[in-house]
């Protein structure tokens, strides 16, 4: 899937552009805020409606106007026009020029696969982050993934809600409470049986991009969770665990409490990695999911990585640029030019950007 086209109206920074791209790698560089990360934003809404930023929406659009407009030519069987209109009120999409009218048929087209600097947050960050990317990465492999998150948090806040009450009045059934264990069992063994096979995948391949990048280290990725495959055993836990989730008031067991934990040489990640080490590994991660997507739909997504380069060292970079699938089209955003070889350069598309214009 390649993005050949971009056009920009009030996007940003961006007052007018019109972008044609390599269906390789495309390197994009200019100074701190000139508007490299606006361009490779633009591409990912483009593809996905939203940004990658945590940032209020209307953002996007240049400042005191009314509508921003991202228009691109995909080239997948053909070349189809998309077009996202931004403006303060909502959103609106269009294939070919024909609007679309439910979001989610337009974003399963285009998938992105994006490195941002807060993506280290994974790494960093609570439980609550990284559930959020199984959620949202295992939501492009499987369409009813969401709606099984969807209705099991639905159950834990009905069995949350009878748990507090049992607490002030303790004659409450428990045949309701032994039907919503149950129905937790089933839609959570669901979600546990997605999330153990992608992380398995995730932990048979990762050490092969990470060692290649670092030349030492060994890093393997683990699923924590006290959810058990098992429906007699995970009852028998609930049973056991049912004095303490009546005085908390809340579901102490199932996968609304999942981790993953990251692993260099069997130290714990968060605790050990420098920042360099933590660019890696979510790199590496990054480039399990390509060749993931890439086996599932047989092509690969759109990759960008923006601003990855800072921080790390020359031979870093060219071993991760080395490593970049031949096939894929390719946006990388840097500051520093010279970190790159010359060969990979001269094989890229170099943009030049100064704010908020463009020198191919
Ligand atoms: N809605 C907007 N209207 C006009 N300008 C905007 C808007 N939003 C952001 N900008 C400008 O865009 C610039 C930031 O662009 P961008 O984030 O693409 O920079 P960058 O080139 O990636 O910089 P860095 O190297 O620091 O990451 C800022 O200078 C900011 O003033
Ligand atoms: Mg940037």
């Amino acid at each position: 899937m390649i993005i050949d086209l971009l056009e920009l109206s009030n996007f940003r920074n961006y007052s007018k552009l019109k972008i044609n791209f390599s269906p390789g790698i495309n390197i994009i560089y200019g100074k701190n805020g000139s508007g490299k990360t606006n361009i490779v934003e633009a591409i990912y809404v483009l593809g996905i409606t939203k940004s990658f930023r945590n940032i209020n929406e209307k953002n996007l659009i240049f400042k005191e106007k009314e509508q921003a407009k991202i228009k691109g030519t995909i080239k997948y069987n053909g070349k189809n026009k998309y077009e996202v209109d931004l403006t303060k009120e909502g959103k609106k999409v269009l294939i070919n020029n024909n609007k679309v009218n439910l979001l989610s048929e337009y974003i399963s087209k285009i998938p992105i696969i994006v490195f941002a600097p807060d993506d280290l947050r994974l790494l960093k960050d609570t439980p609550i982050v990284r559930r959020r990317f199984l959620n949202i990465e295992l939501s492009f492999y499987d369409k009813n993934y969401l709606k099984n998150v969807a209705y099991y948090n639905k159950l834990l806040k009905q069995r949350n809600s009878y748990l507090k009450q049992t607490l002030i009045n303790s004659n409450s059934s428990s045949d309701y409470l032994n039907i919503l264990t149950e129905k937790l069992f089933e839609y959570g063994l669901l979600i546990y049986e997605e999330r153990s096979k992608f992380l398995n995948y995730i932990n048979d391949n990762i050490n092969k991009y990470y060692s290649k990048i670092s030349k030492e280290g060994s890093l393997k990725v683990k699923y924590v969770s006290n959810f058990i495959n098992n429906k007699e055993k995970m009852l028998d836990n609930y049973q056991k665990y049912y004095q303490k989730e009546l005085n908390f008031g809340k579901t102490l067991l199932g996968v609304h409490l999942d981790d993953i934990d990251f692993y260099l040489d069997n130290n714990k990640v968060k605790e050990w990695a420098s920042e360099g080490q933590l660019k890696n590994i979510v790199v590496s991660l990054k480039l399990v999911e390509l060749q993931l997507l890439y086996e599932q739909n047989g092509y690969y997504p759109i990759l960008i990585l923006d601003d990855l380069f800072s921080e790390l060292d020359k031979d870093k970079i060219n071993n991760i640029i080395k490593l970049l699938p031949s096939d894929s089209q390719i946006f990388i955003t840097t500051t520093e030019l010279s970190k790159i070889k010359k060969n990979i350069k001269e094989n890229s598309k170099l943009i030049k950007v100064i704010n908020g214009r463009v020198e191919e």
